[in-house]
């Protein structure tokens, strides 16, 4: 049974309950649009010890910029919930906007110099507003495990330091990217796209795994891996924010000649939709990819 709850006060009384009985609480916060990349961090939660899990569908209007996708972003609850079910979760929040920020909320939970990197770059404030729900979700359900997606690889990065720096007694997963076969990592923005964007969206698989199968053959000049990946992106996208490489632990920048392992993030624009990707070279294995 997946138990439906609408305010912090039936969440707490869920998951303490849960404890009580001494279950291991898991929680996989997502902004809903559920599909099996958000799926598989329920089972990752799960593979982590969590025995009762909760999931969180909440579009979180903090993390949006001004010119973002907030009020056009797929809200799909009905679905979302027969998904959660299936997948057997135990608890799905699912709180209204006045439910998580009540009039007068004015408390922010902000990461430093990590979140100025990449995405911090392009969208200000995103991370603020990320870790800012995310905290408040900790706090409600003092999970033992969050599982995350390594899609959002610097968002991963960015909670685990929230957790690590506010002493959170939390595990912070961060899990394989889910991809469709010919590549295109799944996201809930795919569905924004068109057949001919759908296509041209594989891009930023085949520069990916360009540059994996380079590092992979021992190229280790920073320049000319981003290059490689560069190409395809460029070709089927129609803005690219950054292909880059650095750290991939703290996203710091990385020297000339890389080392042994190593972030390859990509952010890019088809039309009015951004998407997102990486790989970890020395890692992950090279995203598949057709042709
Ligand atoms: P959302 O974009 O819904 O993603 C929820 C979680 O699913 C994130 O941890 C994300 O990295 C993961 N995810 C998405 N696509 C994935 C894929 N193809 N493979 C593996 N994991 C994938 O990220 C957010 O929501 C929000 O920022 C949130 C953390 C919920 C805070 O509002």
């Amino acid at each position: 049974m997946t138990h439906v709850a609408r305010t912090p006060a039936e969440v707490r009384a869920a998951l303490d309950a849960a404890r009580r009985s001494g279950l291991r609480v898991g929680l996989v916060p997502t902004m809903g649009a559920l599909h099996e990349g958000h799926l598989s961090l329920v089972d990752g939660a799960r593979d982590h010890g969590a025995e009762m899990i909760a999931v969180t569908v909440f579009v979180n209007p903090l993390q949006f910029g001004p010119a973002e996708d907030l009020e056009r972003y797929p809200r799909t609850l009905d679905a979302d919930l027969a998904r959660c079910r299936e997948r057997g979760v135990d608890l799905v929040y699912a709180p209204e906007r006045p439910t998580m920020y009540p009039p007068g909320f004015e408390t922010a939970v902000e990461v430093g110099e990590l979140t100025t990197r990449l995405e911090g770059r392009f969208r200000p404030g995103h991370f603020r507003g990320v870790t800012t729900v995310v905290a408040k979700l900790f706090a409600l359900a003092s999970p033992c495990v969050a599982t995350f997606g390594r899609k959002d690889y610097q968002q991963w990065r960015v909670v685990a330091r929230m957790a690590r720096d506010l002493d959170l007694d939390v595990e912070v997963v961060g899990m394989p990217i889910v991809r469709e076969p010919d590549g295109l990592a799944l996201s809930s923005r795919n569905r924004y796209l068109g057949p001919a964007e759908r296509e041209r969206a594989l891009g930023i698989a085949r520069g990916l795994r360009r540059a994996a199968l380079a590092f992979d053959q021992g190229e280790r000049d920073r320049g000319t891996l981003e290059r490689l990946a560069r190409e395809p992106v460029a070709q089927g996208f129609d803005r690219v924010d950054y292909v880059a490489i650095a750290d991939a632990d703290d996203i710091s920048p990385l020297p000339d000649e890389i080392g042994e392992r190593a972030l390859l993030a990509v952010a890019a624009h088809i039309g009015s939709t951004r998407l997102i990707d990486n790989v970890v070279l020395g890692e992950d294995p090279a995203p598949p990819c057709r042709d």
